[in-house]
């Protein structure tokens, strides 16, 4: 099967040749909307930087309408990512293209992302529509997208539930309008590979004017096979697959972007496409994606888990040493992973420790590079051996901390078998508060004397704790999620002192929320297409 090519993405870098498959990242809108992953503004605009670097064609910086946090997040982002492009969701109404469309302003390389639904269930129950009045709606909304970008997108939600007929007469109707990406969303994570495949294929050979437009998948992870599919649909003649960095996502989450990309390139045999992906930026984008949301990755993920490139078994060591490709079907380098090594120690100086930083992916101006440098510095004192994975851990926690409003200044915490009292410090914007308390345990105390200085009504929904490294003088990272009336807000820190990177991580979920709260929508019109 030949691929479709958009007459508009044939102009442009996305879909530019026939064995191209495009990546849509859609990290910081689908990604976002599962409980829990909210990215402030400076996160966003970072990991959007990251993206591009990464060679992402297509990045899906939010919905519009939905919160002014949103929207300005997809006008920043508009403004300063060149190479890629932007995308902001809406649903098929006036109101949330004209508002994407403002968001969108500051960028050449705009997609309007149109969405409706289109099986029974969802226009019977959710959109409480007749099927005749979904075509209308998706004739006007799409030609006033189109009226607006070059660039629309529409996606049939719930399509893999939609009754084919149906679901050919409303891809019909977007193209006719002016759609240029036909999005065939697995929304609730249903479908087979076997049977996605064979919709795409359908689709590209029925659909009057399949030939003009890209077909595109979105699969969620809800039976473990949004990967799977994703690839099977591009087997049936998708060329845009729609995934995010870790599979983050609504529920199970979306396609693993590192997954879909590494099949893509380790499997070229089987699927002869190619991606525009740099692939040794992925561990960095996992990391960073994983240390602002605070959703940790898991130890055997593919591609990107700590285990991912790690072998133990003695014969598996075995076959190694004589030849990588025994036990390895692409190296950890390929991905951005280098083998963990032992770094540096206190006298390692601040040229080194740049240099380490760049060999690692990052790039710090002055002013974070010093801190991080001094961060560095106190850690070597406190911990005998300093690895990758600890100035990895180090400088994802200056970045996810950001500028703080509420900082911890001083934490003396007393525990044992007579109890446990804490003695705190809080910097709350630049005037220092303090408080004691005692608790049900040493973390306990330590959040209730947080709780003495920023009274709230926020419930502790997620405490957790991993070592970053082996041994007892490991630095603890630390993940906290907090929930305040319907709003979830997580955070995160790394330390040698555990109570210390819990107290960071409680301030960081507390500044998180409060920032939330600023920027927060109606419920009902973030979580409702
Ligand atoms: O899962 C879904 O259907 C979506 C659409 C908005 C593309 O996320
Ligand atoms: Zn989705």
């Amino acid at each position: 099967m030949t691929a479709p090519i958009s007459p508009v993405a044939a102009d442009s870098k996305i879909g530019s040749g026939r064995d191209n498959v495009v990546i849509f990242d859609t990290t910081m809108r689908d990604g976002e909307q599962s409980p829990g992953a909210s990215m402030s503004l400076e996160e966003k605009l970072e990991l959007a930087k990251i993206l591009e670097e990464m060679g992402v064609d297509i990045i899906e910086a939010g919905f519009p309408i939905a919160s002014n946090g949103d929207f300005q997040s997809v006008n920043e982002i508009a403004k300063i990512v060149k190479n890629s492009t932007i995308a902001g969701l809406c649903r098929a109404h006036q109101v949330d293209i004209d508002r994407c469309a403002e968001a969108l302003k500051p960028t050449q390389r705009g997609r309007i992302h149109v969405v409706i639904a289109t099986s029974d269930l969802h226009m019977k129950h959710k959109l409480q529509m007749e099927p005749d009045a979904v075509i209308d709606v998706i004739a006007r909304s799409v030609t006033h997208a189109r009226n607006l970008r070059d660039d629309v997108e529409w996606s049939a939600e719930d399509a893999t539930r939609s009754d084919r007929q149906f679901l050919r007469r409303a891809i019909e109707t977007a193209i006719k309008a002016g759609a240029t990406t036909i999005n065939l969303p697995d929304t609730v994570g249903y479908t087979y590979p076997s049977e996605y495949a064979d919709l795409f294929d359908w689709m590209t050979k029925n659909v009057e004017g399949a030939d003009k437009v890209i077909f595109s998948t979105h699969c969620h992870n809800d039976l473990g096979l949004a990967v799977a599919n994703s690839l099977a649909g591009v087997q049936g003649g998708a060329r845009q697959i729609e995934c995010a960095i870790n599979g983050l996502g609504e529920r199970a989450g979306n396609a693993a972007l590192e997954e879909v990309v590494m099949a893509l390139k380790v499997r070229g045999d089987k699927l002869p496409f190619q991606t525009g992906i740099d692939t040794t930026h992925i561990t960095r984008a996992s990391r960073y994606v994983s240390a602002i949301t605070g959703f940790p990755v898991q130890y055997n993920k593919a591609i990107v888990g700590k285990n991912a490139f790690a072998h133990e078994s003695g014969i598996h060591q075995d076959g190694m040493l004589k030849n990588r490709e025994t036990y390895e079907i692409m190296t950890p380098e390929s991905v951005g992973q280098a083998p963990s090594s032992l770094v540096m120690g206190k006298h390692s100086g601040s040229h080194a420790f740049r240099a380490k930083l760049k060999d690692l992916g990052y790039e710090l101006g002055q002013n974070a590079l010093k801190e991080a440098f001094g961060r560095f510095k106190d850690l070597a004192d406190r911990k005998k051996h300093v690895y990758d994975d600890d100035i990895i851990a180090l400088v994802d926690d200056a970045l996810a901390r950001g500028s703080e409003k509420i900082r911890v200044s001083h934490l003396r915490v007393v525990a044992g078998t007579e109890g446990q009292s804490a003695e705190l410090t809080l910097d709350v914007d630049g005037q220092a508060k303090s408080a004691e308390a005692s608790g049900d345990g040493p973390v306990d105390a330590v959040f209730n004397a947080i709780h003495k200085i920023v009274p709230h009504s926020a419930a502790l929904r997620l405490f957790q704790v991993h070592a970053v490294t082996e041994g007892t003088d490991a630095q603890a990272q630390v993940s906290v999620r907090l929930e305040e009336d319907g709003r979830i807000a997580t955070g995160a820190a790394a330390d040698t002192d555990t109570l210390t990177a819990s107290a960071k991580a409680y301030v960081n979920a507390l500044n998180n929320l409060f920032a939330r709260k600023e920027k927060s929508a109606p419920a009902a019109i973030a979580s409702g297409f």
